[in-house]
């Protein structure tokens, strides 16, 4: 069975597990602890496969304004469509709660990750220079600046 749903405090450590498979600058168990109990500008959100946690991700939201701070899918679960699922409904309940816009931060050699943005409405605004500290590598940011206009199709 495949599920989105909210992330709690016992998926943190299959979501841990998915970061530091994922990223070269993975955050702490702490920090994910944090936004699933704390924060309360946080929307935490899983994909759950067969009881498996195959897909996390973090939005943020600022007002009337999503900041998706962090999505990944576990390596053996890459190439699904889990991820651009799952964004698309973190987005779609976004804007339920009344988010009128959304952005990002991708690695400007990412080229996967902002097709997929791309593909969802996202447009490439713009440069943050040597924004990622482990290699200087520049982030492309992203934007879609009227949530009406996400692109669902037949993807949820
Ligand atoms: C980027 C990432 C989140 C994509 O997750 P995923 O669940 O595999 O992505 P999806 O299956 O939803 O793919 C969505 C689209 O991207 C394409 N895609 C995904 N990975 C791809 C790859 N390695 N090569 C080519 N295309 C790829 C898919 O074909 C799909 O296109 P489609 O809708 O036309 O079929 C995943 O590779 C990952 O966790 N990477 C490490 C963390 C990371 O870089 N996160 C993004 C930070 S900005």
């Amino acid at each position: 069975m495949i599920e989105i749903r909210t992330m709690k405090v016992e998926d943190i450590a299959e979501v841990v597990e998915i970061d530091r498979s994922s990223f070269t600058l993975p955050w702490t168990e702490r920090s994910f602890k944090y936004e699933v109990t704390e924060n309360g500008a946080s929307r935490c959100w899983v994909t759950e496969v067969d009881g498996q946690v195959a897909a996390m991700l973090v939005l943020w939201v600022i007002v009337d304004e999503a900041h998706i701070a962090t999505i990944a899918t576990h390596p053996k679960f890459r190439r699904r469509g889990f991820a651009k699922k799952m964004l698309i409904h973190a987005l779609v309940a976004a804007r339920a709660e009344g988010v009128k816009k959304a952005l990002l931060e991708v690695r400007a050699r990412h080229v996967i990750a902002q097709k997929i943005y791309c593909d969802i409405g996202f447009a490439d605004v713009g440069r943050r220079p040597m924004y990622y500290r482990d290699n200087g590598e520049d982030a492309v940011l992203m934007t879609m600046d009227d949530l009406a206009g996400l692109k669902i199709a037949d993807t949820v």
